[in-house]
């Protein structure tokens, strides 16, 4: 099957064109993802209004543009896919609105798409994973643990009581005046850095559920940044190593405790997966591979350019739910919020 999937979340305006076989291999048709970076670097965080409008003048274009790389017209398509949520909610209004009109217009069925769901399957685009698998998402909005038990089957085991990984990369990045979005930004200095220097907290570690938060850690390495300050490029230097190290730390404590669960659990895990922005950071990679040695489970990383939001994991998700007759009405809503335990039959 031929799925058009369309992507409009957050600040990446995407969309791409996936086939999948019978045999449930996948394979990109084309796949474009616009990033409003410039838009949004002059506040240092993504601006919901402005991304909304960005999203509304590049959607038409991007959909045409991987139209025409795919070589089809609307009618071959089986159906049009796009992120119904979470996400901010002007962006997914466009996304799903241009994704109807195409499905109504087409006569071809919609398939509202989970974006969270989206990133937990992406794995299986590009890898033959079996179901279950354990999922680390870790992205700007996002950092959960997940179950992943078959295509609209979902356990939460854990996730942030506060801010997401990527967002504590992208607020310390914006404390020590590093570009936007801060991640890649931080990992470039943290190379040059001594991850000793500052003694930064591991919030939650040891706690017996597998639940991260972050808020702490970032208001510790402003502090440390005003006792210090003013900062020479070393300091920064050091202080984005310190945080790194305490954000690895964090994240194998908690993937440990995460696999001491699953392993007395019916789900026990055959792989973990990660996915989202954060899992393109080559410290917390290596970081991962040393756990998921220790508990002889392999370790599966999309491709970077999957890992980041992109529409060829809204079209795949598409193809899976599609392939299990999982198909929405016209009338599927745009949610702000949408839990991913709560993705099951069509929304
Ligand atoms: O998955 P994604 O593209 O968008 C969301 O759904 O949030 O993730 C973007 C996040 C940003 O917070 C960005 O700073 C972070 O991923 N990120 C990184 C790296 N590359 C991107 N964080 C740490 N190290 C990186 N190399
Ligand atoms: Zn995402």
């Amino acid at each position: 099957m031929l799925v058009l999937g369309i992507e409009t979340t957050c600040d990446e305006t995407a969309a791409a064109v996936i086939y999948r076989s019978s045999q449930g291999l996948g394979e990109i048709r084309s796949n474009v993802v616009l990033s409003q970076f410039a838009e949004h670097q002059l506040y240092g965080g993504v601006v919901p209004e402005i991304a909304a409008r960005a999203h509304a003048e590049l959607l038409d274009g991007v959909i045409r543009q991987v139209m025409d790389e795919a070589s089809l017209n609307f009618s071959e398509l089986d159906a049009v896919a796009a992120a119904a949520g979470p996400g901010l909610i002007g962006g997914v209004i466009v996304g799903l609105t241009t994704a109807k009109a195409i499905a109504l217009v087409a006569a071809k069925p919609l398939i509202a798409v989970n974006h969270l769901e989206a990133h937990a399957l992406t794995v299986r685009l590009t890898h033959r994973v079996a179901f279950p698998y354990l999922l680390l998402l870790i992205s700007g909005g996002h950092t959960q643990l997940i179950s992943v038990e078959d295509v609209g089957r979902y356990s939460y085991l854990g996730g942030t009581v506060d801010d997401a990984i990527g967002e504590a990369f992208d607020k310390t990045a914006k404390i020590l005046g590093l570009p936007y979005p801060g991640g890649p930004a931080v990992e470039r200095m943290a190379a040059a850095g001594n991850p000793k220097r500052f003694n930064l907290p591991r919030p939650m570690l040891r706690r017996p559920n597998p639940d991260f938060s972050l808020s702490g850690l970032k208001t510790a390495v402003r502090l440390e940044a005003e006792r210090i300050a003013p900062l020479s490029d070393q300091d920064v230097a050091d202080l984005c190593a310190s945080f790194q190290a305490a954000i690895v730390d964090i994240i194998v404590d908690r993937l440990r405790v995460c696999s001491g669960m699953l392993r007395n659990s019916a789900w026990r895990s055959r792989a973990l997966v990660v996915a989202g922005g954060v899992a393109a950071n080559q410290t917390i990679r290596d970081a991962l591979e040393a756990v998921a040695a220790e508990t002889a489970t392999p370790l599966v990383v999309p491709p970077p350019e999957l890992c980041t939001d992109n529409g060829a994991m809204i079209a795949w998700a598409g193809a899976e739910r599609l392939a299990r007759g999982f198909v929405d009405e016209l009338g599927a809503s745009p949610r702000a919020r949408w839990p991913l335990e709560t993705t099951s039959a069509p929304a």
